[in-house]
């Protein structure tokens, strides 16, 4: 029997803890996904990276972890790449493997002359090697490749090539900035400058868990770089949150496009965080990736659970798109998404001229539609049969006579736990710069729902934990029609597995 709230389709560890992806890297035609992972607990504990392996982004195979905490510390968040041209040397006969820039975490304990002892956290990066990307050797044994720097919070290094300025580039988070570092043979590394000193959103916490990488603007051939940076606490709807920077990037310097003041989100959801891309993929593909973990740390380590904690979202592929408010980026699901699904014959008539609900015999559900709503029209979504999360959507004219889109999301759960109870329900609105013609989709799947607007221009990732999985929607008016056309369900293809 499956384990109530155990995904069908998204990435969990078969047992123990999971955090952040890390090292998220396509190698000899295999995406790796590593990630934090603690496999004696369901709650977080000393950090390894787990590693599972996929063909097709959708069927992960897990593989034994690749890095182990030891006396040079945990092993912290950080990224993967191909050494193609062996220029770390660290490869036998030239051939090209993975490194691994992971930051190590030691927890040394100061004895004070009074003989109280006080904790004192050390942060730096360090690097492992593998030729086949299953064995991993940490480079002179987990010594550091850059040394602290003072700040106790100094981690998540995600590493990439500079075709421009011919050289590696490495963005690390340092306090509430982003170091930006260059190399050219991997393993020596010179600070060139920093960012986000009274850019976008702050809190009490640290900045972690950044990438960089350049989008296309969807139908034009311009180019523009994406900053993405989490933010521990303090987000738009409380708790984690992802933000991201739009701008220029010449090898050492990020300049943001926007308004220091701007603050962009990735998902407006509660559980989307520690962003990151897949490097490597092919060229001919040209697919910006990612993967997040879906999950909030306001209460991560309540989530109702058996043998594991810890969800990846389904992979998404980035774009760049004009909002009308300025360039935003977009996530769409992966086309090998669509291929795992196969459409429904269920009868979509809606049962009046106000209701339509939508409902799947197992827990995967998969559903698309355009709304067109009136002036004074709000279209109620209520997911699952308990209605135990709920969306609505309501257009709404600001002063200066432009339309948005108003969302208010709603989700319910208590547990019996302080923290989640506490934290787990919300009631809040946003607004989006779109109209009352929209399209729709929602992913389902056990412990979750991914709604996407307009094709991925904007998400809200929920984690949702209703009493009765079997996956359902309804959708309804309040007056006048429901009107939605191109409506389709799907279902799962034969077994899904991760
Ligand atoms: C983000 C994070 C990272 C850190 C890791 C530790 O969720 O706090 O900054 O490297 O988790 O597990």
């Amino acid at each position: 029997m499956t384990e109530k709230y155990r995904p069908t389709l998204h990435m969990t560890p078969n047992q123990g803890w999971m955090n952040d992806p890390n090292g998220l890297v396509y190698f000899n035609e295999q995406y790796h996904q590593f990630y934090q992972y603690y496999p004696h607990d369901t709650v977080w504990g000393p950090m390894h990276w787990g590693h599972k392996v996929s063909r097709d982004l959708i069927h992960w195979q897990e593989l034994s972890p690749a890095l182990y905490p030891d006396e040079s510390g945990m092993c912290f968040s950080g990224s993967a790449i191909v050494d193609w041209n062996n220029v770390s040397g660290l490869f036998e006969d030239g051939r090209p493997g993975l490194l691994a820039f992971y930051t190590s975490f030691l927890q040394p304990s100061l004895t004070l002359d009074n003989g109280d002892s006080i904790e004192n956290p050390i942060q730096q990066q360090s690097l492992a090697y593998s030729q086949d990307g299953n064995i991993w050797t940490k480079y002179k044994s987990g010594a550091p490749i850059i040394p602290a720097r003072g700040n106790p919070d100094f981690r998540d290094p995600k590493v990439f090539w500079h075709q421009e300025s011919e050289a590696w580039v490495m963005v690390v988070s340092c306090g509430q900035h982003i170091e930006f570092y260059r190399s050219r043979d991997l393993l020596e590394w010179r600070l060139v400058s920093e960012f986000g000193y009274r850019q976008g959103a702050h809190s009490k916490g640290p900045w972690e868990c950044p990438d960089l990488f350049e989008l296309s603007l969807q139908g034009t051939d311009k180019r523009y770089w994406v900053l993405v940076v989490g933010i521990g606490e303090g987000a738009h709807c409380e708790g984690a949150g992802t933000q991201y920077f739009v701008g220029d990037f010449d090898g050492e310097t990020f300049t943001n496009l926007n308004h220091p003041g701007k603050v962009l989100w990735l998902d407006f959801g509660r559980d989307y965080y520690a962003t990151q891309s897949f490097s490597d993929v092919p060229e001919q593909d040209g697919r910006r990736i990612v993967s997040t973990w879906m999950n909030n740390h306001q209460y991560s380590l309540e989530l109702p659970s058996d043998s594991f904690r810890g969800t990846m979202t389904m992979p998404r592929e980035l774009y760049l798109f004009e909002s009308g408010d300025g360039i935003r980026v977009g996530q769409r699901f992966t086309k090998e998404l669509g291929a795992a699904f196969q459409v429904d014959s269920q009868q979509l008539e809606p049962e009046s001229e106000q209701a339509l609900t939508l409902y799947h015999q197992d827990d995967v559900m998969h559903f698309q539609c355009d709304v067109t709503l009136d002036d004074e029209q709000t279209l109620h979504l209520g997911l699952y049969q308990d209605n135990v999360a709920f969306y609505e959507f309501r257009k709404v004219t600001t002063g200066s006579g432009e339309t948005s889109l108003e969302v208010r999301s709603v989700r319910r759960g208590q547990f019996g736990l302080k923290r989640i109870d506490e934290h787990f329900p919300h009631d809040y609105r946003t607004l989006l710069p779109t109209n009352g013609e929209f399209r729709l989709e929602v992913l389902f799947d056990q412990g979750s729902a991914e709604l996407l607007i307009n094709g991925g221009e904007y998400s809200f990732t929920n984690l949702i934990y209703p009493t009765n999985t079997q996956a359902s929607a309804s959708l309804s008016v309040d007056s006048g029609t429901l009107r939605l056309s191109n409506l389709t369900t799907k279902s799962l293809m034969g077994e899904g597995t991760c």
